[in-house]
């Protein structure tokens, strides 16, 4: 496992002064989630979880997971941000982009209920025809339209497939107590699982939110556990200037007070896509809110540089980069072609991931050269313990960083607000009044 944050490339942007002006305010925050006196301070189950977690029930995941390796094609995993993001990150992350089409030995994992398109679904019923399928359904509020939805769908096709032995093929992933998830895993007898009361839904991915699904891929949980555990234990202690996590945030509130409005998560290995989604979540949904809060957004390079390169180097001079360099010398080389007829024999023999490296290296520099401050985290390995490395240091880096923009980081009052209006339209008992209101509206537009 190889971790290393560094901020090297980014000292004309953001010198030690600077980031020795900011500390106090850094370490105030970083004081703030240790006493656990802020905001949202009952929602810091995550902090301690890589060692602090229900043991048994993580035995109980492992045995489920077994169990459902063995006997189905199909997984089907339902839930939607927060109880999807994570798990689907880890699995592209540590198993790559084409985990399904490859051979192996685990279940083809695939995720739903994570929007409302009619065509995503039936295309996901059709992939189940003639397979044994089980399902997974992840709702913490066990109220959320989309994966309900969806897992409606599911437990039809699963009655008509397996009739009464349909429960057997269904583990449900919700609160202890509340929602209607908890209620039908109780009556109907689904092997459930816990999400914790103080861990939020954009930070549940080292729950059983994303272990059961991660474990089905034939991922080493424990690993993964590890790999947070050692961050913990790592970004625990120091200042600014020599704790990474620290040093980020730090980076993040002093761009963003210099008028930097975005931030890109870069990589340059595609099996990082979903984990730029899942980052997006974290911070979006952490910072978002009083009118403050940097966008994140995200590249995979050097794909996005042939579509978004242009603007970054040279467009409205708004963001900065976090580049994810994955740096793996897989041994796989570029072949000696005897005519040479494409020009390319100057990199005959060369590994793919040499000149991959030289295409980051190129792009940082063309791009602070054009103002973009690049700071960089090198991985030198893809493996579970790098991904519960990365998780925690951006779930740590998230909470400093937002104290430190004067928000609450563990709330998300905004995601309402669609919710209600959509239930006013789609005419749910309670909302009639805002149904009248909304269509009125609608009406007087045109
Ligand atoms: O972070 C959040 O709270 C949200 O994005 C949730 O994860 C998402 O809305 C799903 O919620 P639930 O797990 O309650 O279905």
């Amino acid at each position: 496992m190889a971790f290393t944050f560094t901020d090297k490339y980014l000292k004309s942007f953001v010198s030690d002064e600077k980031l020795k002006a900011i500390e106090p305010e850094i370490m105030r925050s970083v004081a703030t989630l240790e006493n656990r006196n802020g905001a949202g301070n009952d929602f810091l189950g995550w902090v301690d979880l890589p060692v602090d977690y229900d043991k048994e029930e993580f035995d109980r995941i492992k045995d489920a997971a077994q169990r459902i390796r063995k006997s189905c094609d199909v997984f089907i995993v339902i839930g939607i941000g927060g109880s999807y993001l994570g798990a689907r990150a880890a699995i592209e992350f540590v198993k790559g982009n084409y985990y399904n089409s490859l051979p192996k030995k685990t279940p083809d994992i695939y995720f739903v209920g994570n929007d409302i398109s009619s065509s995503h679904l039936s295309e996901m019923i059709s992939l189940c025809d003639g397979r044994d399928v089980c399902v997974n359904v992840i709702s913490k509020s066990g109220t959320t339209t989309e994966p309900a939805v969806a897992f409606r769908v599911f437990r039809d096709l699963l009655i008509k497939k397996y009739g009464d032995k349909a429960s057997e093929h269904i583990f449900a992933t919700t609160d202890k107590a509340r929602g209607a998830l908890r209620a039908q895993a109780d009556s109907l007898g689904y092997e459930s699982f816990v999400i914790p009361d103080d861990v939020g839904g954009r930070y549940s991915v080292l729950t059983a939110v994303g272990l059961l699904p991660i474990a089905v891929a034939g991922i080493d949980i424990d690993e993964m556990m590890a790999g947070a555990a050692k961050a913990r234990a790592e970004l625990a202690a120091g200042d600014v200037m020599t704790n990474p996590c620290y040093k980020y945030a730090a980076i993040r509130n002093i761009l963003y007070r210099e008028g930097k409005s975005v931030e890109i998560l870069v990589s340059n290995d595609p099996a990082l896509t979903l984990t730029c989604e899942w980052w997006k979540q974290l911070f979006g949904e952490s910072e978002g809110k009083d009118g403050k809060g940097l966008y994140p957004s995200s590249a995979i390079y050097s794909t996005d540089l042939h579509s978004m390169g242009q603007f970054i180097q040279q467009g409205e001079r708004v963001m900065f980069e976090t580049v994810i360099d994955v740096n793996i010398n897989d041994g796989f080389t570029i072949p000696y072609d005897e005519g040479n007829s494409d020009g390319l024999n100057f990199l005959a023999g060369k590994e793919m991931n040499f000149v991959n490296q030289k295409a980051f290296m190129g792009t940082v520099m063309a791009h602070t050269d054009g103002n973009v401050p690049n700071c960089v985290i090198d991985l030198t390995s893809r493996s579970a313990g790098d991904f519960g490395y990365l998780v925690y240091f951006f779930e740590k880096a998230v909470a400093v960083s937002g104290y430190t923009l004067g928000i609450n980081p563990f709330d998300q009052p905004g995601v309402e607000a669609y919710k209600k209006n959509m239930f006013a339209l789609l005419d749910k008992p309670g909302y009639s009044e805002q149904k009248k209101e909304l269509e009125a509206r609608i009406n007087a537009i045109g």
